[in-house]
């Protein structure tokens, strides 16, 4: 598969703290990469700097082969690359399904005209459709104040699906979820992958997550990555085992 994300050279301090150091790594399109690494050791960073939330000292960022180093968020964003949890947020006092025509008028900007009947009548069509396939069908009219934090996590998901990501950011999309409900998180978010292809980088603690949704795993450790491998192949390494003993 063709390379659709590429960093090159990637550095970043924050005073004395190197929060990235000469990360370069190439993403094939359609990858579902999982980023571990204990606290501090420029997951978000990463993150960050590929959604231009953070610009590098150094190193180059390339997507689709394009250099976007250096561009505002909102035009990675529009280009392709979207973060969950990033714009817009969840409105708990308003139903599952205007949050998620929300998110569309803001994917479509100005040219958003919900009082035109027909583009209404679409928008909601897609935003139904957006919430059927993450599952969320049965909470679309209810407040999403009611959703358990499972769904919680899906609508983020789901929200950030509207903004037609090509590249899929999260941060810890499973944090504060029970182990049971991670499986079902995932399952859903995993689904919806297979069938759209969109690539995926995902920050995780919980190993088990990592090992059976990653076809690929990053390690980073004080700003570096330090190993890149299959799941197998990396939790079988002493090193890699070791750095992972004392891991929350
Ligand atoms: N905006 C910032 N200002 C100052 N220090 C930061 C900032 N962002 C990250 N850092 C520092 O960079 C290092 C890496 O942080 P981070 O990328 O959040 O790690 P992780 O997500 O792996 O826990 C940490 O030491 C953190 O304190
Ligand atoms: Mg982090």
């Amino acid at each position: 598969m063709a390379v659709v994300l590429e960093t090159r050279g990637l550095t970043r301090t924050f005073g004395r703290v190197v929060a990235a150091e000469d990360v370069s790594v190439q993403i094939r399109s359609g990858e579902r990469v999982g980023l571990v690494g204990p606290n501090g050791a420029g997951k978000t960073t990463f993150l960050n700097l590929i959604t231009g939330y953070v610009r590098p000292d150094h190193g180059r960022i390339l997507f689709s082969g394009k250099d976007i180093t250096g561009l505002p968020p909102r035009v990675i964003t529009r280009m392709g690359i979207v973060r969950s949890f990033q714009i817009p947020q969840i409105y708990s006092t308003l139903s599952v399904l205007e949050n998620m025509l929300l998110a569309l008028a803001a994917r479509e900007g100005r040219g958003f005209d919900f009082w035109n009947p027909l583009r209404r009548s679409r928008a909601i069509e897609e935003a139904m459709e957006l919430l059927a396939s993450f599952g969320l069908t049965e909470y679309a009219y209810r407040p999403a104040a009611e959703l358990p934090e499972g769904g919680r996590k899906l609508l983020d998901i789901a929200l950030a699906f509207a903004l037609r990501p090509i590249v899929l950011l999260m941060d810890e999309p499973t944090s504060g979820v029970s182990t049971k409900d991670k499986f079902v998180v995932m399952d859903t978010l995993m689904e919806v992958l297979q069938r759209t292809g969109v690539t995926t980088l995902f920050v995780e603690h919980d190993m088990d997550v990592v090992y059976r949704y990653a076809e690929r795993v990053l390690v980073f450790q004080n700003g570096r990555v330090v190993a890149d491998g299959d799941p197998q192949t990396l939790f079988a390494d002493v090193t890699v085992r070791r750095a992972v003993i004392g891991w929350e």
